[in-house]
C-alpha cells in the first residue's frame, strides 16, 4: 500500500532498531523516575513497618507499581497496534497491508507479555493484601481462592485471559475485520482493573468505576494509536498519508473523553476543589491536568505543522520521508510525556484518596451504592438524579456521536430529517429519566418505581431510538475507503450488519422470544435478587432492557435496514403476540404472595412504603397499564410507514411506466422487439450499486487532512 521503503538494507534496519531501543530506554527511565517521585510524594511507596506487624516487603512495595505500569503500557500498545491495523493503516479488502500485518503480529507478542505481567501483578497484589512477601503466597490453593473469590483477583484473571485471547485473535487476523474484532477484545481487556481498583471502593461507586473505564479506554486509543503510527513511520512501513488524518479526528475525541472522565473521576475522590491544593492526591491530579494541557499543545502543534504535510500529495519520496520524519520527531516527544503521565496515573492509583476515611458504611448505602433518598414526592421523582456513570457515559456518547453524524452530513450539503433527530433525543431523554433521573434513583429503592423504569426502558425509549435511524445515519456519515478496495469504517459496519450474528439476532421470532422471555427469566428466577444486590448487576439490567427493546422495535418499526423486513401486517401481528405475555406477567405479579428480592428490599430498611408486597402489586398494575402504551406508538408508526411506503411504491410505478413508455416508443421508432418486464428493477438496483462504487472510488484517492 503506502510502504515507503520496499528495499531496506540490513544496516538500515539495525540502525532503526538501535535508535528505537535508545528511545524506549529513555522513555522507561523517565517513566520510572516519575513513578518513583509520585510514590514518594503521595505516600504510595513502601512505608517502614514496626516489627511484628505484617509487611509485604520491598519486592512487593516497589515491584507492584512497576508491574502495574508495565501492564498499563502493554495494554495501551496492544490496543494502539490493533487499532492501527484495523482502521488507521489502509489495507485491501482481501488481506492486511504489510504494515498492518506487522502491527497485528507485534500486538500478539505484546499481549502475551501483558498477560504474563498481569499474572505477576496478581501474585504481588495478593502479597500486598496479606502483608506477606510474594514467596509465601505462591501456594496454589491460596492463589486459586484469591483469583476466584475476590473482586480484585477475578478482575486480574479476566484481564489475563482476555489478553491471551487477544494474542490468538491478533495472530490469526488476516483482514481489517479480524483486526477490528481483536481491537474490541483488547479494549475490553482494559476494563476489569477499573472495576476493582480505587474506584470500586469509592463513594459514588458507579460514577467512579464508569469514568475510570472511559478514561483508560480513551487514553489507550489515543496514546496507543499515536505509538502505533509513530512505529509504522519510524520503521518506514507506512508513510502515514492516510492514517494520520483519520487518527487526528480520533485523537480529538479521545482528548475530550480523557479530560471529561478524568475530571469526573477526580471529582468523585476529592469531593471539593480545596482538596486539589491541600492533599497529595489533589496535587497529583493537578499534575495530570498540567500533563493534559501539554499534550493538548502537542496536538495543536501536530495540526498546525505535521498533519497537513503528511497527508498532502508529496512531489517526491524524499519529501514524503521528510514529512513523516517531522511527524515522528514530534510524536516521540509527545509519547514520552504520555508514558510519564501514565506513570503518574499508576502512582496516583496507589496514593491514598482523601475521602477514603469518610465512607458511609451503613448497610443501606452498601446495598445501594449511595445514601437512601428521602420518601418520594412528585418533584423528587421528576427532578432527582443518581450518579449512574455507565448510563451517563452512554447518554453523552449517544448524543455526541449522533450530533457529529448529523453535522458531517450538513457539512457535506446532505439533509437529515429533523423528525429523526427529535425522535433520537426523545428516546435518550426517556432513558435518562429512567436511569440517571429521579425515576432511576427510586428504581433502586421501590419495586413499583423499578417497574415503571423497566417499562420505559424496554418499551418507550427504544421506540424513540429506532425511529432516530442511528444505523442509517452511521452508514451515511462514516467514512468509506481511502484507497481503492479498502474496507473503511462504513464497510466494517456493513459487514457487521450482514454477519450471521446480526442475521440471527434480528430474526423476528428471536427478537420476540428475547423481549417476552426476559421478563419471566429475570423476575421468576433468582436472577432478579442477585442483580438488584449488585451495583453492576443493576446497570446490566438497565442496558439489557434497552437492548432487547431496541432489537424488538427495530424489527417492528425501525427505519434502519434490517436483514428481514416484515410486511406491516406481520409487524402488527408480532406486537400483538407479545402483549398477552406482558399481561400474564403483570397479573402474576399483582397476585403474588411472596416478595421478589425480599432480602434486598427489606435490607434497605426504608422508612416509607414499608409494605413490600403492596408495592410489588402496584408495580404489577403499572406494568399492565403501561403495556398499552407501545401499542399506540407502534400502530401510529407502522401506519405512517405503511402509507409512506405505498406512496413511494406508487411513485416508483409511475416512473417505471413513464420510462417504459419512452423505451417502447424508441424501440417502435427503431423497429426493435419489445423488452421483457422485470429488467427495470434490476437495472435500477445495478445503477444504485454502481453509483455507490463510483462515489467510493472518487473519494478513495482524496485523503482529507484534519477530518
Ligand atoms: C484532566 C486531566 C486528567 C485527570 C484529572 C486525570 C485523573 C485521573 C484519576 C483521578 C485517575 C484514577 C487514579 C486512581 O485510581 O486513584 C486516573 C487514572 C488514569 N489516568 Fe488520568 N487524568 C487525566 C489525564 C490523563 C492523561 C492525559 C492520561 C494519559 C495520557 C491519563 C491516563 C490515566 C491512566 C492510564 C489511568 C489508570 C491508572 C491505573 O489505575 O493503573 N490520564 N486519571
Amino acid at each position: 500500500m503506502t510502504t515507503v521503503s520496499p528495499r531496506r538494507t540490513g544496516r538500515d534496519r539495525a540502525s532503526t532498531t538501535q535508535r528505537l531501543v535508545q528511545w524506549l530506554s529513555g522513555v522507561a527511565l523517565v517513566s520510572l523516575a516519575v513513578l518513583l517521585i509520585v510514590l514518594l510524594y503521595g505516600r504510595g511507596a513502601p512505608q517502614l513497618v514496626p516489627a511484628g506487624l505484617p509487611d509485604a516487603g520491598p519486592i512487593t512495595g516497589w515491584g507492584l507499581p512497576v508491574v502495574s505500569l508495565l501492564t498499563d503500557l502493554a495494554g495501551i500498545v496492544v490496543v494502539g497496534l490493533l487499532l492501527a491495523a484495523a482502521v488507521l493503516l489502509p489495507s485491501p479488502a482481501t488481506g492486511l497491508s504489510d504494515a498492518a500485518a506487522h502491527a497485528t503480529r507485534l500486538a500478539a507478542r505484546t499481549a502475551m507479555v501483558g498477560a504474563a505481567a498481569v499474572l505477576v501483578e496478581a501474585v504481588l497484589t495478593l502479597s500486598d493484601l496479606l502483608g506477606t512477601p510474594p514467596s509465601s503466597v505462591l501456594a496454589p490453593s491460596l492463589l486459586r481462592s484469591f483469583l476466584g473469590q475476590t473482586a480484585q483477583g477475578r478482575g486480574l484473571l479476566v484481564q489475563a485471559a482476555l489478553l491471551v485471547a487477544v494474542a490468538g485473535l491478533a495472530r490469526s487476523a488476516n483482514t481489517s475485520r479480524g483486526a477490528a474484532f481483536a481491537t474490541l477484545v483488547a479494549v475490553a481487556a482494559l476494563v476489569p482493573p477499573a472495576l476493582a481498583g480505587h474506584s470500586a471502593s469509592s463513594g459514588s461507586h458507579e460514577l467512579a468505576v464508569a469514568s475510570l473505564a472511559v478514561h483508560v479506554v480513551a487514553a489507550a486509543l489515543w496514546v496507543g494509536g499515536l505509538a502505533a503510527l509513530a512505529w509504522a513511520a519510524f520503521t518506514e512501513r507506512d508513510d502515514l498519508r492516510y492514517a494520520v488524518p483519520r487518527f487526528s479526528t480520533l485523537a480529538a475525541w479521545c482528548f475530550a473523553a480523557v479530560a471529561l472522565s478524568g475530571v469526573v473521576n477526580a471529582g468523585v475522590r476529592l469531593e471539593s476543589v480545596a482538596r486539589l491544593f491541600t492533599t497529595a492526591y489533589g496535587v497529583l491530579v493537578l499534575g495530570k491536568v498540567l500533563a493534559l494541557g501539554i499534550l493538548g499543545g502537542f496536538g495543536w502543534w501536530h495540526r498546525q505543522r505535521t498533519v497537513e504535510r503528511v497527508a498532502a500529495r508529496a512531489a517526491t519520496t524524499a519529501d514524503r520521508r521528510t514529512a513523516a520524519r517531522a511527524f515522528v520527531s514530534l510524536a516521540a516527544a509527545e509519547l514520552t510525556v504520555m508514558a510519564a503521565t501514565v506513570a503518574l496515573a499508576v502512582g496516583l492509583s496507589r496514593t491514598p484518596t482523601p475521602s477514603s476515611g469518610e465512607l458511609d458504611t451503613s448497610q443501606t448505602t452498601q446495598l445501594l451504592g449511595f445514601p437512601l433518598p428521602p420518601a418520594p414526592t412528585i418533584s423528587r421523582v421528576a427532578f432527582g438524579w443518581v450518579p449512574d456513570g455507565f448510563a451517563l457515559t452512554f447518554l453523552v456518547l449517544a448524543a455526541a456521536l449522533y450530533a457529529a453524524g448529523v453535522l458531517a452530513l450538513r457539512r457535506r450539503g446532505d439533509s437529515w430529517p429533523v423528525g429523526r433527530t427529535i425522535s433520537w433525543g426523545a428516546g435518550l431523554a426517556v432513558f435518562a429519566w429512567a436511569s440517571v433521573g429521579g425515576l432511576g434513583l427510586y428504581s433502586h429503592v421501590l419495586f413499583s418505581a423499578h417497574m415503571v423504569a423497566h417499562m420505559l426502558l424496554s418499551m418507550v425509549a427504544p421506540i424513540g431510538l429506532v425511529l432516530g435511524a442511528p444505523i442509517t445515519l452511521a452508514l451515511r456519515a462514516l467514512p468509506g475507503p481511502r484507497t481503492p478496495g479498502e474496507l473503511g469504517p462504513r464497510q466494517l459496519l456493513q459487514a457487521a450488519l450482514h454477519s450471521r450474528v446480526a442475521n440471527l439476532v434480528t430474526h423476528p421470532l428471536l427478537a420476540l422470544v428475547l423481549f417476552v422471555g426476559s421478563l419471566y427469566a429475570l423476575y421468576f428466577t433468582p436472577l432478579f435478587p442477585a442483580l438488584m444486590a449488585n451495583h453492576l448487576g443493576h446497570v446490566a439490567m438497565e442496558f439489557h432492557f434497552l437492548a432487547i427493546g431496541f432489537l424488538f422495535f427495530w424489527v417492528l418499526v425501525g427505519v434502519d435496514p434490517v436483514p428481514r423486513r416484515l410486511p406491516p401486517i406481520a409487524r402488527v401481528g408480532l406486537l400483538f403476540a407479545a402483549m398477552p405475555f406482558h399481561a400474564f406477567f403483570s397479573i402474576a405479579l399483582m397476585s403474588a404472595s411472596t416478595v421478589l428480592a425480599n432480602d434486598y428490599y427489606s435490607g434497605l430498611d426504608r422508612p416509607y412504603r414499608i409494605d413490600l408486597l403492596a408495592d410489588q402489586g402496584l408495580g404489577g398494575g403499572i406494568g399492565w397499564a403501561m403495556g398499552e402504551l407501545p401499542i399506540i406508538l407502534v400502530l401510529g408508526a407502522v401506519f405512517v410507514q405503511w402509507t409512506r411506503a405505498d406512496r413511494r411504491e406508487a411513485e416508483r410505478f409511475d416512473r417505471e411506466a413513464d420510462r417504459a413508455a419512452v423505451r417502447a416508443s424508441d424501440r417502435a421508432a427503431r423497429g426493435a422487439a419489445p423488452a421483457g418486464d422485470g429488467d427495470d428493477a434490476l437495472a435500477d438496483y445495478n445503477a444504485y450499486l454502481a453509483g455507490l462504487a463510483a462515489r467510493d472510488a472518487r473519494t478513495a484517492e482524496q485523503p482529507r487532512p484534519g477530518r
